[in-house]
C-alpha cells in the first residue's frame, strides 16, 4: 500500500530547541535587528557589507549547533509516511537529522549564487554552490565576475520555491505545522492548499492567530509536541 503523504511545514520554532534564535518571540532576532536593513533587497543594495556580515555570523553559529529531537522526529517518520519538508527556515537542520525530501523556501545560508546586477533577480539553480560554513566577503567572485551574494530569499524578493510548495500541500493526506507564527507570505497561506480531507496539525507553544476548522493545535514546544503529534496519528 502507498505510504500516506505527511507534509511538514516548519519554521524557526523547531530550531529553537537547538539554540537558534526565532525571529518575532521576545528576544528575537528581529527585535535585535531591523529586518528591513539585514534581510531586504534595499537593505543590500544600500549596504551590501553589512548583510555579508550578518549572514556570516548565522553561517557560523550553524556550525555549532545540532538538530533536536522534533528534526529527527520529522525525519524518523520517513519509514511509516512520504514525508516532504517545506521549511522558511535557512539553517540545514532537517538535512543533518536525516530528512531527504526538503524545500527551503527562503534560502539556504550555506549557499550563494552571484548577484546578477541590480534588477536582475532571476538566477539559474545551475549558479548555485555551496560553501559549507565558510565566510563571504564584498570582492568575492562568482565564476561570471559578479558578486556572491547569500542565497537567501529577502523581503521584497520572489519565493521562486512556492510553486512546488502549493503541488506538494496540495496533495496532501496530513499537514503538520511546527513552530511558525505564520505572519510570512505567501508561506503563511500554504496550509489553506490543503484538501479538505486533510488533518492540519499545529505544533506551537503559543496561540498562532489562523481560522481554519481543520487546525487541531498541539500547545507544546516542538520535541514534545512531535511525541504528541505522532501518539495522535496514532504510529
Ligand atoms: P517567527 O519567529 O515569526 O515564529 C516562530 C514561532 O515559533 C512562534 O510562533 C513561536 O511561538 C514558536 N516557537 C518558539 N519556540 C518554539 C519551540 N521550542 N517549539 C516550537 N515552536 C516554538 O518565525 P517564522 O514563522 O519561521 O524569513 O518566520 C517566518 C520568516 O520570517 C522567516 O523564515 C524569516 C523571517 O523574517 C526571512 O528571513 C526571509
Amino acid at each position: 500500500m502507498a505510504k500516506k503523504k505527511l507534509v511538514v511545514l516548519t519554521g524557526a520554532g523547531v530550531s529553537a530547541e537547538s539554540g537558534i534564535s526565532t525571529f518575532r518571540d521576545s528576544n528575537g532576532l528581529w527585535e535585535n535587528y531591523d529586518p528591513q536593513e539585514v534581510a531586504s533587497i534595499e537593505g543590500w543594495y544600500r549596504n551590501r557589507a553589512l548583510l555579508l556580515d550578518f549572514y556570516n555570523m548565522m553561517r557560523a553559529n550553524l556550525r555549532d549547533v545540532r538538530p533536536n529531537d522534533a528534526h529527527r522526529a520529522i525525519a524518523a517518520l520517513e519509514a511509516d509516511y512520504d514525508v516532504r519538508v517545506i521549511t522558511q527556515n535557512v539553517d540545514n537542520l532537517h538535512e543533518r537529522a536525516g530528512s531527504t525530501r526538503i524545500l527551503h523556501l527562503h534560502g539556504e545560508l550555506t549557499k550563494v549564487r552571484p548577484e546578477n546586477g541590480v534588477y536582475d533577480q532571476t538566477y539559474s539553480e545551475k549558479e548555485v554552490f555551496d560553501i559549507g560554513y565558510e565566510a563571504i566577503h564584498l570582492g568575492d567572485k562568482a565564476p561570471n565576475g559578479s558578486q556572491l551574494r547569500p542565497h537567501i530569499v529577502w523581503f521584497g524578493e520572489a519565493v521562486p520555491k512556492i510553486e512546488p510548495a502549493i503541488d506538494w500541500v496540495s496533495q496532501a493526506d496530513i499537514l503538520l505545522i511546527v513552530g511558525s507564527s505564520l505572519s510570512v507570505y505567501p508561506a503563511a497561506g500554504l496550509y489553506r492548499y490543503a484538501p479538505a480531507a486533510a488533518p492540519i496539525y499545529l505544533i506551537d507553544p503559543q496561540e498562532v492567530a489562523v481560522h481554519d476548522a481543520r487546525i487541531i493545535p498541539i500547545r507544546e514546544k516542538a520535541t514534545v509536541g512531535m511525541k504528541k503529534f505522532i501518539e495522535m496519528i496514532g504510529k
